[in-house]
Protein backbone atom coordinates (compact mmCIF):
# COMPACT_ATOMS: atom_id res chain seq x y z
CA UNK A 1 0.00 0.00 0.00
CA UNK A 2 1.20 3.55 -0.72
CA UNK A 3 0.61 6.10 2.18
CA UNK A 4 0.90 9.17 2.36
CA UNK A 5 1.29 11.52 5.63
CA UNK A 6 0.24 15.15 4.71
CA UNK A 7 2.36 17.00 7.99
CA UNK A 8 1.33 20.65 9.58
CA UNK A 9 3.77 21.79 11.88
CA UNK A 10 5.92 25.25 11.95
CA UNK A 11 8.50 23.96 13.74
CA UNK A 12 10.12 20.15 13.34
CA UNK A 13 11.43 19.98 16.39
CA UNK A 14 8.00 19.73 18.10
CA UNK A 15 6.34 16.94 19.19
CA UNK A 16 3.59 16.97 16.09
CA UNK A 17 7.11 15.81 13.93
CA UNK A 18 8.01 13.49 16.38
CA UNK A 19 5.01 12.08 16.77
CA UNK A 20 5.26 11.13 12.77
CA UNK A 21 8.10 9.57 13.02
CA UNK A 22 7.35 6.89 14.80
CA UNK A 23 3.82 6.36 13.26
CA UNK A 24 6.10 6.02 10.33
CA UNK A 25 8.57 3.70 11.79
CA UNK A 26 5.41 1.46 12.69
CA UNK A 27 3.57 1.82 8.83
CA UNK A 28 7.49 1.05 6.90
CA UNK A 29 7.54 -2.34 9.61
CA UNK A 30 4.29 -3.12 8.16
CA UNK A 31 5.69 -3.10 4.38
CA UNK A 32 4.13 0.12 3.10
CA UNK A 33 5.34 2.88 1.21
CA UNK A 34 5.08 6.20 3.04
CA UNK A 35 6.17 9.43 2.08
CA UNK A 36 5.24 12.58 4.12
CA UNK A 37 4.04 16.24 2.48
CA UNK A 38 5.33 18.66 5.09
CA UNK A 39 2.76 21.59 4.06
CA UNK A 40 4.68 24.46 5.54
CA UNK A 41 8.02 23.23 3.78
CA UNK A 42 6.73 23.28 0.49
CA UNK A 43 4.66 26.64 1.70
CA UNK A 44 1.44 25.60 0.66
CA UNK A 45 -0.65 28.95 -0.53
CA UNK A 46 -3.92 28.05 1.54
CA UNK A 47 -5.32 31.28 0.83
CA UNK A 48 -8.91 30.49 -1.31
CA UNK A 49 -9.10 33.03 -4.28
CA UNK A 50 -11.36 33.58 -7.45
CA UNK A 51 -9.69 31.49 -9.59
CA UNK A 52 -10.20 28.30 -7.27
CA UNK A 53 -13.75 28.75 -7.32
CA UNK A 54 -15.33 25.67 -8.97
CA UNK A 55 -17.60 25.89 -12.10
CA UNK A 56 -20.46 23.88 -10.52
CA UNK A 57 -22.47 23.00 -13.25
CA UNK A 58 -19.81 21.92 -15.46
CA UNK A 59 -17.94 18.81 -14.93
CA UNK A 60 -14.38 19.66 -16.51
CA UNK A 61 -12.17 21.76 -13.93
CA UNK A 62 -9.54 24.14 -14.72
CA UNK A 63 -8.03 24.72 -11.39
CA UNK A 64 -4.30 26.46 -10.53
CA UNK A 65 -1.19 24.57 -10.87
CA UNK A 66 -0.08 24.03 -7.57
CA UNK A 67 -4.14 22.67 -6.90
CA UNK A 68 -3.71 20.30 -9.84
CA UNK A 69 -0.24 19.50 -8.80
CA UNK A 70 -1.49 18.12 -5.14
CA UNK A 71 -4.94 16.75 -6.68
CA UNK A 72 -2.74 14.29 -8.93
CA UNK A 73 -0.55 13.35 -5.67
CA UNK A 74 -3.20 12.48 -3.68
CA UNK A 75 -4.29 10.32 -6.74
CA UNK A 76 -1.19 8.63 -6.78
CA UNK A 77 -1.70 6.84 -2.95
CA UNK A 78 -3.92 4.58 -1.30
CA UNK A 79 -3.74 6.10 2.10
CA UNK A 80 -3.81 9.49 3.84
CA UNK A 81 -2.54 9.99 7.14
CA UNK A 82 -3.17 13.87 8.75
CA UNK A 83 -0.79 14.80 11.87
CA UNK A 84 -1.57 17.71 13.02
CA UNK A 85 -1.94 20.23 15.95
CA UNK A 86 -5.38 20.43 17.02
CA UNK A 87 -6.55 24.26 16.66
CA UNK A 88 -10.00 25.40 18.00
CA UNK A 89 -11.67 21.68 17.61
CA UNK A 90 -10.53 21.41 14.04
CA UNK A 91 -7.42 21.96 12.75
CA UNK A 92 -4.21 24.48 11.83
CA UNK A 93 -5.44 27.04 8.61
CA UNK A 94 -2.97 25.72 6.40
CA UNK A 95 -3.98 22.77 6.56
CA UNK A 96 -8.08 23.95 6.30
CA UNK A 97 -6.82 25.94 3.33
CA UNK A 98 -5.16 22.83 1.74
CA UNK A 99 -8.58 21.00 2.19
CA UNK A 100 -10.58 23.77 0.72
CA UNK A 101 -8.68 24.30 -2.08
CA UNK A 102 -7.13 21.03 -2.86
CA UNK A 103 -10.31 18.97 -2.12
CA UNK A 104 -12.52 20.87 -4.49
CA UNK A 105 -15.65 20.31 -6.69
CA UNK A 106 -15.05 16.82 -9.12
CA UNK A 107 -12.08 16.22 -7.53
CA UNK A 108 -12.60 15.41 -3.83
CA UNK A 109 -16.56 15.27 -3.77
CA UNK A 110 -19.42 16.30 -6.39
CA UNK A 111 -20.95 14.31 -9.36
CA UNK A 112 -17.13 13.15 -10.88
CA UNK A 113 -14.71 12.88 -8.21
CA UNK A 114 -11.92 10.95 -8.77
CA UNK A 115 -10.07 10.67 -5.39
CA UNK A 116 -9.77 7.00 -4.21
CA UNK A 117 -8.57 6.79 -1.21
CA UNK A 118 -9.01 3.23 0.91
CA UNK A 119 -8.63 4.98 4.36
CA UNK A 120 -7.55 7.85 5.73
CA UNK A 121 -6.74 7.99 9.58
CA UNK A 122 -6.69 11.86 11.59
CA UNK A 123 -4.04 11.70 14.43
CA UNK A 124 -4.67 15.34 16.12
CA UNK A 125 -2.05 16.08 18.97
CA UNK A 126 -4.46 18.13 21.91
CA UNK A 127 -3.85 20.10 24.81
CA UNK A 128 -6.93 19.53 26.06
CA UNK A 129 -7.38 16.49 28.17
CA UNK A 130 -9.43 13.33 27.26
CA UNK A 131 -11.48 13.76 30.73
CA UNK A 132 -12.35 17.46 28.87
CA UNK A 133 -13.18 15.64 25.82
CA UNK A 134 -15.37 13.45 27.22
CA UNK A 135 -17.08 16.41 29.57
CA UNK A 136 -17.67 18.85 26.94
CA UNK A 137 -18.07 16.65 24.05
CA UNK A 138 -15.19 17.64 21.75
CA UNK A 139 -14.58 13.97 20.78
CA UNK A 140 -18.10 13.43 19.54
CA UNK A 141 -17.58 16.56 17.87
CA UNK A 142 -14.76 16.54 16.43
CA UNK A 143 -14.86 12.93 15.18
CA UNK A 144 -18.12 13.90 13.07
CA UNK A 145 -15.76 16.99 11.93
CA UNK A 146 -13.20 14.31 10.21
CA UNK A 147 -14.48 10.94 9.61
CA UNK A 148 -18.29 12.13 8.69
CA UNK A 149 -18.12 16.02 7.19
CA UNK A 150 -14.78 15.52 5.19
CA UNK A 151 -13.69 11.80 4.68
CA UNK A 152 -17.56 10.30 4.29
CA UNK A 153 -18.69 13.75 2.47
CA UNK A 154 -15.87 12.22 -0.78
CA UNK A 155 -16.64 8.73 -0.24
CA UNK A 156 -14.04 7.46 2.23
CA UNK A 157 -15.74 5.50 4.67
CA UNK A 158 -13.08 3.93 5.86
CA UNK A 159 -11.57 6.77 8.31
CA UNK A 160 -10.50 7.17 11.99
CA UNK A 161 -9.22 9.39 14.77
CA UNK A 162 -6.13 8.81 16.80
CA UNK A 163 -6.31 11.49 19.11
CA UNK A 164 -3.29 12.42 21.41
CA UNK A 165 -4.50 14.08 25.02
CA UNK A 166 -2.92 16.60 27.32
CA UNK A 167 0.03 18.35 25.30
CA UNK A 168 0.98 21.26 26.70
CA UNK A 169 4.40 20.86 28.15
CA UNK A 170 4.96 17.01 28.39
CA UNK A 171 7.71 15.36 30.59
CA UNK A 172 10.12 13.35 28.95
CA UNK A 173 8.28 10.33 30.01
CA UNK A 174 4.82 11.99 28.70
CA UNK A 175 6.94 12.46 25.01
CA UNK A 176 8.27 8.62 25.51
CA UNK A 177 4.50 7.39 26.03
CA UNK A 178 3.45 9.24 23.21
CA UNK A 179 5.78 8.14 21.06
CA UNK A 180 5.24 4.32 21.74
CA UNK A 181 1.33 5.25 21.48
CA UNK A 182 2.53 6.51 17.49
CA UNK A 183 4.43 4.16 16.59
CA UNK A 184 1.71 1.19 17.53
CA UNK A 185 -0.57 3.39 15.63
CA UNK A 186 1.67 2.73 12.93
CA UNK A 187 1.63 -1.07 13.45
CA UNK A 188 -2.09 -1.46 13.58
CA UNK A 189 -2.63 0.01 10.52
CA UNK A 190 -4.24 -2.56 8.83
CA UNK A 191 -6.05 -3.57 11.60
CA UNK A 192 -8.69 -1.70 10.67
C1 LIG B 1 -4.06 28.51 17.99
C2 LIG B 1 -4.15 27.30 18.88
C3 LIG B 1 -5.37 26.69 19.05
C4 LIG B 1 -5.48 25.54 19.84
N1 LIG B 1 -6.69 24.92 19.98
C5 LIG B 1 -6.79 23.77 20.67
C6 LIG B 1 -8.02 23.09 20.78
O1 LIG B 1 -9.04 23.49 20.23
N2 LIG B 1 -8.06 21.94 21.51
C7 LIG B 1 -6.96 21.42 22.12
O2 LIG B 1 -7.08 20.36 22.74
N3 LIG B 1 -5.76 22.05 22.02
C8 LIG B 1 -5.65 23.21 21.33
N4 LIG B 1 -4.44 23.86 21.23
C9 LIG B 1 -3.25 23.22 21.82
C10 LIG B 1 -2.44 22.49 20.74
O3 LIG B 1 -3.19 21.46 20.18
C11 LIG B 1 -1.15 21.95 21.32
O4 LIG B 1 -0.42 23.06 21.74
C12 LIG B 1 -0.33 21.20 20.31
O5 LIG B 1 -0.94 20.00 20.01
C13 LIG B 1 1.04 20.91 20.83
O6 LIG B 1 1.76 20.17 19.87
P1 LIG B 1 3.22 20.65 19.44
O7 LIG B 1 4.05 20.59 20.68
O8 LIG B 1 3.69 19.72 18.38
O9 LIG B 1 3.06 22.08 18.94
C14 LIG B 1 -4.32 25.02 20.46
C15 LIG B 1 -3.08 25.66 20.29
C16 LIG B 1 -3.00 26.78 19.50
C17 LIG B 1 -1.64 27.44 19.31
Amino acid sequence: MKVLIVLTHHREDSLTYHLKEHFEKGVKELGHQVDTLDLYKIKFDPVFTAQDEPAWLESKQNYPEDMVKEMDRLNSYDALVFVFPMYWWSMPAIMKGYIDRVWNFNFAHGPERTLKLDKILWMPLCGASEKDFEKYKYGEMVDRLYNLSIADYCGIKNSKVKKFYDIVSPTSEEVAQKAQEAYQEGLDFDKW
